[in-house]
């Protein structure tokens, strides 16, 4: 599948992923329920949901993250090269976007990051982390769709299960969408840096 897409204004646009891969999710197995119906393919006016792109830096990509956490000056060569490595990992990151076409910016974003495994039959587990939404545009599902869309993402690359990690404020956000705090399992972690 081509990553680089001719997008209607005749520009051409590098993907991380492939945008065929999402086109092809099929919306009647999501898990949320939407009030009013949104998806992948209608997001909202003027919203679109697509791959992260090597252009997004000028579209306020960066800016966006510092609303979930701390990002650091990263400056546009940082974060092509980073781009392009995790590009060259195929099958791996799908991070996804949703772009305010009539601002250019980016306000929603979201990562699945899908890990080989030789366990399970070599197969695959998928972590869904960095969901965030520009405070603008809280409040109208797109969380919720960027989630929903990303587990149905890694179903659909053969992952044999989807995982997250989240303080106690977000369970419940994350169950309704069918995540499910595993009796016995705890999140455990070293922190070498802030
Ligand atoms: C969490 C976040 C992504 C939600 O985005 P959003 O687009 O406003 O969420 P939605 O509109 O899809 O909300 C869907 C549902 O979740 C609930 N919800 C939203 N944010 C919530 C939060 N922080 N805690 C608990 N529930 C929340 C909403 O009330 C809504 O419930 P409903 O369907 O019963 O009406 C957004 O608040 C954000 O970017 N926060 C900062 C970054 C962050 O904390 N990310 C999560 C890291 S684990």
């Amino acid at each position: 599948m081509s990553t680089t897409v001719t997008v209607t204004n005749g520009m051409e646009e590098d993907y991380l992923y492939s945008p065929d891969i999402l086109n092809e999710l099929n919306f009647d197995h999501c898990l949320a329920t939407y009030k009013p119906p949104i998806s992948h393919r209608y997001p909202g006016e003027d919203l679109l949901m697509r791959p992260l792109c090597l252009s997004d830096y000028d579209r306020g990509f960066i800016q966006l993250l510092s609303q979930l956490t701390k990002v650091g000056d990263v400056t546009k060569g940082e974060f092509e090269d980073q781009f392009c490595h995790m590009k060259s990992c195929s099958d791996t990151y799908f991070i996804t976007v949703i772009e305010d076409t009539s601002s250019g910016q980016v306000i929603g974003a979201g990562s699945l990051v899908v890990e080989q495994k030789f366990i399970h039959h070599c197969s695959a587990r998928g972590r869904v982390e960095d969901i965030v939404v520009n405070n603008q545009y809280r409040g109208k599902q797109l969380g919720k769709l960027l989630v929903d869309v990303l587990t149905l993402l890694s179903k659909k690359v053969g992952c044999y299960k989807t995982s997250l990690e989240c303080n106690d404020s977000m369970v419940q956000f994350y169950s309704q969408l069918g995540f499910v705090k595993e009796e016995g399992q705890n999140y455990m972690c070293q922190r070498f840096k802030d």
